[in-house]
């Protein structure tokens, strides 16, 4: 397998191939095409995801997570990617249930190895159908997973993006996405910081 140094991995929060998905796409594409990143994709859409149990095996066996689902995709790549772009639906004000769950997943990944995300860098997308439909605290939620694993938190930073990437669909997903320039520029903004911490 050749090693990608600078990986991207964008992970959609949503269970609809709609506003997420396309945003997502977007700041992997922007990545991609300006500024040279190899990226990867992966969505929650389809997949089984079970809940953590707490049942603690990966805390005593330190062999990952004792389910045997979709997430088993999800882990190899995890540890692949140097970078990290969650992006989620906004709901009931906060992140994707779809995407929290993947983070307590996670769990089992650190328990094995608790530097397995030291220093990668991390940032983050919402998508809300209202304007003020609570992106800051499902941005605020990915962005407090990283800083508990150790991953570099980033932002587009003041004056535009500065949690992350926001952008509201009005409700009409990918076609409210696609309209929300305001939206897409705060996902380049967020890329353009990733940039400097390219190899
Ligand atoms: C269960 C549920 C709860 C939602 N809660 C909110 C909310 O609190 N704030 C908001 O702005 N939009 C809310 N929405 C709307 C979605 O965030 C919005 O339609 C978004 O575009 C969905 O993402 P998608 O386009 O990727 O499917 C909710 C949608 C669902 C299904």
């Amino acid at each position: 397998m050749v090693e990608k140094k600078n990986l991207l991995l964008g992970i959609c929060g949503s269970p609809r191939k709609q506003g997420t998905e396309f945003a997502v796409h977007y700041a992997l594409n922007y990545a991609a095409e300006k500024f040279g990143f190899d990226t990867e994709f992966w969505s929650v859409r389809n997949k089984q995801i079970n809940f953590c149990l707490h049942c603690d095996y990966c805390i005593r066996e330190k062999k990952g997570c004792i389910n045997k689902d979709d997430m088993k995709d999800l882990y190899g790549k995890l540890e692949e990617a140097k970078f990290l772009l969650f992006g989620t639906p906004i709901f009931q004000g906060n992140l994707s249930g779809q995407l929290k769950t993947v983070m307590d997943r996670c769990r089992a990944m650190v328990a094995k190895n608790p530097d397995v995300f030291k220093n990668k860098i991390g940032a983050a997308l919402a998508v809300g159908g209202d304007r003020s439909g609570g992106q800051e605290i499902g941005i605020r939620s990915i962005l407090d997973f990283y800083q508990q694993n150790h991953i570099i938190v980033v932002s587009g930073g003041a004056f535009g993006a500065n949690l992350g990437a926001s952008l509201w669909s009005k409700d009409r997903g990918k076609q409210g996405i696609e309209k929300d320039e305001e939206g897409l520029k705060t996902i380049r903004k967020v890329i353009k910081r990733l940039i400097e911490f390219k190899e």
